[in-house]
């Protein structure tokens, strides 16, 4: 596996590359969800490049920035034994030089859930991904549904500013008890890890309402938060800081076509997220476009 670790390093490879070029944009911590992404790409795809750069203009507080899990050795070691062609990890130093002043603004699809828990997060995802973008030139670049909003975000962007690669997306990787693959579960102490499937419970309740014909989001948002309350009644010690069905690519409030039930809770000070697609017109799959 080439290892590249500057923009120039990075364009001068993908010059050479033999396409198609996929990319696949992570912040390291490498779990599951981003192997199956890696698999998607290598079946897709005749060079593929990983990137991880845990950016920081997408954090907010510094205290989460700084606590963000970083393994870079172990992360080397397991791309280069799934095949992948190249890794790009490159210095803060190099991507935000002194005098930087660049950001992509996104709205839409950024402003509701993790828009307004989190002020400035997708300005700083999209902005990185934008660079990521237009250095390497890729045919494709791989996302997680599990980042929905992101993704949505993601696809608008590019949609935006043409930028001529086509956002390829995979399923929600999940552990035995449903929790979905995160870098952030890492962080997760053993009580939080043992509460944290409940998110994802709630949101599978949620779904079977919908598949069950019901159309009403607050009955199905209500079904997932009841789920939610009865775990707290229970015991289970977590804040909840939403819970919405929304359109999947506006992220607006859903009215008809397909839709996201997402949420975010915080156990102590760990917040996870998670979502489920309810899919209206059965047309679910890896290549589903607007
Ligand atoms: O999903 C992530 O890991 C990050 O938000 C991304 C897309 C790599 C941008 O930093």
């Amino acid at each position: 596996m080439e290892l590249l670790s500057t923009p120039k390093q990075l364009m001068a490879y993908c010059r050479n590359a033999t396409r198609p070029l996929g990319i696949v944009p992570t912040m390291g911590s490498i779990h599951q969800g981003h192997i199956e992404l890696v698999k998607q790409a290598q079946s897709e795809c005749d060079t593929v490049i990983v990137t991880l750069f845990i950016n920081p203009l997408q954090f907010g507080e510094e205290k989460d920035f700084d606590s963000y899990p970083r393994s870079i050795n172990e992360d080397s070691e397991v791309l280069s034994s799934y095949g992948v062609d190249a890794l790009y990890f490159p210095e803060t130093s190099l991507i935000y030089p002194d005098g930087f002043s660049t950001s992509i603004n996104v709205y839409g699809p950024a402003l509701p859930m993790e828009g307004l828990t989190r002020p400035g997060h997708f300005d700083g995802v999209a902005t990185i991904v934008a660079k990521l973008l237009i250095n390497s030139g890729p045919d494709n670049a791989y996302f997680g549904r599990k980042d929905g909003q992101q993704l949505a975000v993601i696809k608008r962007m590019v949609k935006d500013l043409e930028i001529p690669t086509n956002i390829r997306e995979i399923d929600t990787v999940r552990e035995a008890d449903g929790l979905a693959y995160s870098s952030r579960n890492n962080l997760l102490n053993s009580n939080q890890r043992l509460a944290a499937p409940i998110l994802y419970e709630s949101l599978s309740a949620g779904k079977m309402a919908f598949e069950g014909g019901e159309r009403n989001p607050l009955v199905i948002t209500g079904v997932a938060f009841e789920i939610l309350e009865a775990a707290k009644r229970k015991g289970l010690l977590f804040t909840i800081d939403y819970l919405e069905m929304v359109d999947l690519m506006s992220m607006m409030p859903w009215s008809s076509g397909d839709a996201m039930l997402a949420g975010a809770i915080r156990l102590g000070d760990i917040r996870i997220i998670d979502n489920v697609i309810l899919v209206e017109n059965n047309i679910d799959g890896i290549s589903r476009e607007e």
